[in-house]
């Protein structure tokens, strides 16, 4: 593609649809570390939506708490205010780019099943190789590929292309998507992750998942949705968009230093674990 055909795209996808109001101000209080809980729980209790949701979430099975909790500022103080903008993210995310309407040129069920399998993975991943936030490596693998949905929205003709290339070479999206765009949906999620003010720990995954090494600013979770992104591939779990399992970048993961119990565990719980969190697929 020629220059001005990649500015003009990067240009369309500059016009992408911004966070609710709330979230953004919740991205940037997370950021600042005078905030605390309980300003957070009060800038999501200003939106009833928002709310609602975020109480659902917390009292489902994926926390499993043993007592009901019935308000924001109570869901905050038990979880902390990490947590709950991770949460405020992955029930906002999503709703973004809500079907449209238009004609979608890959399952979208299974796409959601794959970013929801990364996320429970990388959760998991995280408890084992003590990465400090497990509830932010699980955003993380949720929104890992958003760029995919925003490629197939707003440059519909041109991943049509994308999509058969797919099919016809057995290639990765990923591949076909840079030959036929010129930039891939990691770029893009690297784009979307600087127009959303989104933490750069958080940035980082969406933006390098494909190539950890890149990582700055978390190289340890990019690693972490690196890995939990091939695991999902390997154990058929949804489906991205393509069928092949892109390689591991060993070096990224070497100080994991998972053994082969760590992976056993890691495939006989994912599935439970999975069901407990597919309450996120109802939001979508
Ligand atoms: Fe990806
Ligand atoms: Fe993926």
């Amino acid at each position: 593609m020629e220059k001005s055909k990649l500015k003009e795209l990067v240009a369309r996808i500059e016009k992408l649809p911004t966070l609710p109001v709330v979230v953004t101000r919740i991205n940037a209080m997370v950021q600042n570390p005078k905030t605390s809980a309980r300003e957070v729980g009060a800038a999501i209790a200003t939106d009833p939506s928002l709310s609602a949701k975020v109480l659902r979430l917390v009292n489902s099975a994926y926390f499993g708490f043993p007592s009901q909790i019935s308000s924001v500022s109570h869901a905050t103080t038990i979880l902390g205010f990490n947590a709950i903008h991770n949460l405020a993210l992955s029930a906002t995310v999503f709703q973004l780019f809500h079907d449209n309407g238009a004609e979608e040129l890959f399952d979208r069920r299974a796409f959601w099943e794959h970013s929801l399998g990364v996320g429970v993975l990388a959760r998991m991943l995280a408890e084992k190789v003590r990465y400090p936030d497990k509830e932010e490596a699980f955003t993380a693998g949720l929104i890992h590929d958003v760029g995919k949905i925003v490629l197939d929205q707003f440059v519909h003709e041109e991943f049509r292309t994308v999509v058969s290339l797919v099919r016809q070479n057995n290639l990765l999206l990923y591949e076909a998507e840079a030959q036929v765009l010129g930039l891939n949906h990691a770029n893009v999620g690297y784009i979307l992750g600087q127009k959303w003010n989104l933490p750069k720990k958080l940035q980082d995954p969406m933006a390098y998942h494909h190539a950890p090494g890149l990582s700055k600013y978390n190289p340890q979770l990019t690693g972490i949705i690196h890995l939990a992104d091939i695991f999902c591939r390997t154990l058929k779990i949804g489906n991205g968009g393509d069928n092949r399992v892109p390689p591991l970048n060993k070096e990224a993961v070497a100080d994991f230093k998972l053994t082969s119990a760590d992976i056993e565990y890691l495939k006989t719980n994912s599935e439970k674990e999975i069901e407990k969190a597919e309450i996120f697929l109802d939001m979508v």
